[in-house]
Parts: structure tokens; C-alpha cells; sequence
């Protein structure tokens, strides 16, 4: 509160909190704009928020996270700016929330994160989520959250010019505490499975290597997968490339590196279904099993992982007790993550962090996760 009003000064109107989570895909990347299954879970990092409505017209933000105020006029137009830097995010978000006739009013905003910026595990949703959702709940609405996390997506396509499919955004507004979200990213049906690894505990590895050129390799394996849909589609009538068969990708496409985005799409989706009965059944090692399987495919045929992943996940496996580990997100850098034994947790953590060190002569920071509720009032 101090540090608020030393940053807003001092107001009449009440300070209110907020949180959004960041989320963790257990499996199943590069699948929700291909119209198939994804396993996300929202965890317990993520973005705490405290915010005071403004008479003016005027929302303030600042971050722990960076120097930078963000000041948006909301009497004025919103447009991109480079210079705005993540303040592109909520800004997006504001303009889309006006442009669908939302009447929010001007907030000093102070934000305060412990999820690692621009590693995979959707920062920039957590930040367009939360922007929304104090933004609608200040104006009195009642907060439908999967229109709040189509709107987010939005805005990240059209704002941000980023063409992200809608597990992110979907993971942090409809997050609940111990479940994982069996998502179909078609009809958005949406399952609650119990996230429940009994003896076994979810582990984020952040590889802290940059994601360089993230946003323009993303946009291209996406333009990628539409290329080999519509070569489908030539002779056959299908959804999406998720609901294309196998043969079709094998007959259709001849050129390799479509068809190996194609392939990566076909087999990572039936590893999500695998992946969502081993969960179901407790099977964790068969749920392992999956998840090593589709590394190899986004590392391999889909061509998003880097040495850093790589080293993290084969470190990973190398240790007794972690049963299965991958790429975590759009890759290029990030995170992975990996299921381990919570007995062999510590060993886990000394194995790879030494092992990672001395390969990249990076840093590795390990997190044991669990799943929260999305975006919230405090
Ligand atoms: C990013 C995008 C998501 C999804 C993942 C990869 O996080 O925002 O929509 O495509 O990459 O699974």
C-alpha cells in the first residue's frame, strides 16, 4: 500500500488486489490454432495487482518488473508503440474493451509479478487477463471469462500482431485450483480433469535463455500449418489440421518441412488424448511417456526447441524419479517441464541446475508448481 501511494499519491478511493496466474501446457503445443486438444494448468506464479479507480480518464501502470509508466489517455486513441513496451499488452486490451462499448473508467495500477517475463509461461496473457478484469470489475461488471479470454486473444492478433491461438488467455481467466483444463481449442468445450500426480510433483525449468525472434518463428509455423491445410483441403473437406488423416498428411503434402509440421500437429494431439487418460487413471508413467514423446516432436519435426530445452529436458531425464519431461509453450527458448518423484526433488534440482550450468553456462531456475484458480479479486 505504501509503495502505492508513493508511486499514485494519496486518494479517497479504495485500493483494491487482484491476481492472474501465468499456465503451464502439461501437453499439446502448437495445437490450439490447428483446432485440436491442449492440457493446460494455471500455476502459482504469476501477477498480483493493486488498483484504484481515477476520475480523469487516465490509467497509470507501473511494474515491479520494469522502470517504465505506462499512462494511457482513454479520451485519446490507443495505438501500438514500440516505445510502450509491455505496455502494448494492456493497451491492446483497453482499446478492445472500448471498442466493444465497455465503459471502464482510469485506474492507477500497480503491478507486481514473480513470473518470469517472456519465458513461456504466458506473462503477456497473465498481464492482458488482469488488465481486463480489473478493468471490467472496477466498471461494475460481472466478468464473463471466456469472452474476457477471447477478447485477450484478440488483441494479442490484431494489437500485438502476434497470431497465438487461445490456450493462454483461456488457462488464465478459467484457471481452477487443482484441475487441469482439457481444452478443445475447436469448440473451446472445456474438461476439469482432477490435477492430481499423487506422489509425483510438477517442475518448471525456466531455461533463462532469450526467446529471440520468438514472434516472427511463431507467426511462421502457424502460416506453415494453414500451407498444409490447404493442401488437404484440396481434396478433402476437414476442420482443421488436427482433425486431417494421417495419410492425408503423408499423401497430400510433398514438400518436407510442411509435412513434418503437419506430422508434429497429427501425433501431438493424439498424445494430449493419451496424456488426458493417463491422467485420468493416474497412470502417471504412461502421462510421462507422452510427454517425452512430444518433445521429440516440437524439438524434431515442429523445430521450436533449442540446445538450452534440449539439455533441460535429457538432464531431467537422467535423474531417478522424473518419469517425463518436455518443452513447455511456443519454445524457442523458455521453459520446459517435467514430472518428478517429490522425494527426489532436491537431488533433481542440485543434477540438473549443475548440469545445465556447466553445458550453457547458464542459470536454470526450477519451480515446483501447482494449479491455482484464474484471474481474481484478492
Ligand atoms: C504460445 C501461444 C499459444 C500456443 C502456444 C504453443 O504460448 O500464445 O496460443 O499456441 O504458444 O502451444
Amino acid at each position: 500500500m505504501q509503495q502505492f501511494k508513493k508511486i499514485f499519491g494519496e486518494s479517497k478511493q479504495k485500493i483494491r488486489t487482484f491476481f492472474a496466474p501465468g499456465r503451464v501446457n502439461l501437453i499439446g503445443d502448437h495445437i490450439d490454432y490447428n483446432g485440436g486438444m491442449v492440457l493446460p494448468v494455471a500455476i502459482n506464479l504469476g501477477i498480483e495487482a493493486q488498483a484504484r479507480p481515477r476520475e480523469d480518464g487516465i490509467i497509470n501502470m507501473r511494474s515491479n518488473i520494469s522502470e517504465k509508466r505506462i499512462s494511457i489517455d482513454l479520451q485519446k486513441e490507443i495505438q501500438y508503440s514500440p516505445s510502450a513496451g509491455w505496455g502494448n499488452y494492456p493497451m491492446g486490451v483497453i482499446r478492445l474493451l472500448q471498442m466493444t462499448h465497455i465503459p471502464i473508467q482510469g485506474a492507477d495500477i500497480l503491478l507486481k509479478s514473480n513470473l518470469p517475463v517472456g519465458s513461456g509461461l504466458s506473462s503477456s496473457a497473465a498481464v492482458e487477463v488482469l488488465t481486463g478484469y480489473i478493468l471490467m470489475r472496477q466498471a461494475g461488471y460481472e466478468v464473463d471469462r471466456l469472452a474476457l479470454s477471447l477478447l485477450c486473444q484478440k488483441a494479442e492478433n490484431e494489437f500485438i500482431g502476434v497470431q497465438c491461438g487461445i490456450m493462454d488467455q483461456f488457462a488464465v481467466a478459467m484457471g481452477v485450483k487443482n484441475k487441469a483444463m482439457a481444452l478443445n481449442c475447436q469448440t473451446l468445450e472445456n474438461n476439469y480433469i482432477p490435477f492430481d500426480l499423487g506422489d509425483f510433483k510438477l517442475v518448471v525449468m525456466n531455461s533463462n535463455k532469450e526467446r529471440s525472434l520468438a514472434d516472427s518463428k511463431y507467426n511462421e509455423r502457424r502460416a506453415e500449418c494453414e500451407q498444409g491445410l490447404s493442401l488437404i483441403r484440396q481434396q478433402h473437406d476437414v476442420p482443421n489440421l488436427c482433425e486431417a488423416e494421417f495419410p492425408m498428411i503423408n499423401e497430400l503434402i510433398q514438400d518436407d518441412i510442411l509435412k513434418a509440421r503437419a506430422t508434429h500437429v497429427w501425433w501431438e494431439n493424439q498424445y494430449v488424448h493419451e496424456a488426458i487418460e493417463a491422467l485420468e487413471e493416474g497412470d502417471f508413467i504412461s502421462l510421462g511417456e507422452s510427454m517425452d514423446a512430444s518433445h521429440l516432436s516440437l524439438a524434431n519435426d515442429y523445430e521450436v526447441s533449442c540446445d538450452e530445452l534440449d539439455m533441460l529436458v535429457d538432464a531431467a531425464r537422467s535423474v531417478d524419479g522424473c518419469i517425463g519431461a518436455r518443452m513447455t509453450g511456443a519454445g524457442f527458448g523458455g521453459c520446459a517441464i517435467a514430472i518428478v518423484h517429490q522425494d527426489e526433488i532436491s537431488k533433481f534440482k542440485t543434477y540438473v541446475g549443475k548440469h545445465y550450468k556447466q553445458a550453457t553456462n547458464l542459470h536454470v531456475d526450477i519451480y515446483e508448481c501447482e494449479a491455482v484458480d484464474g484471474v481474481k479479486e484478492i
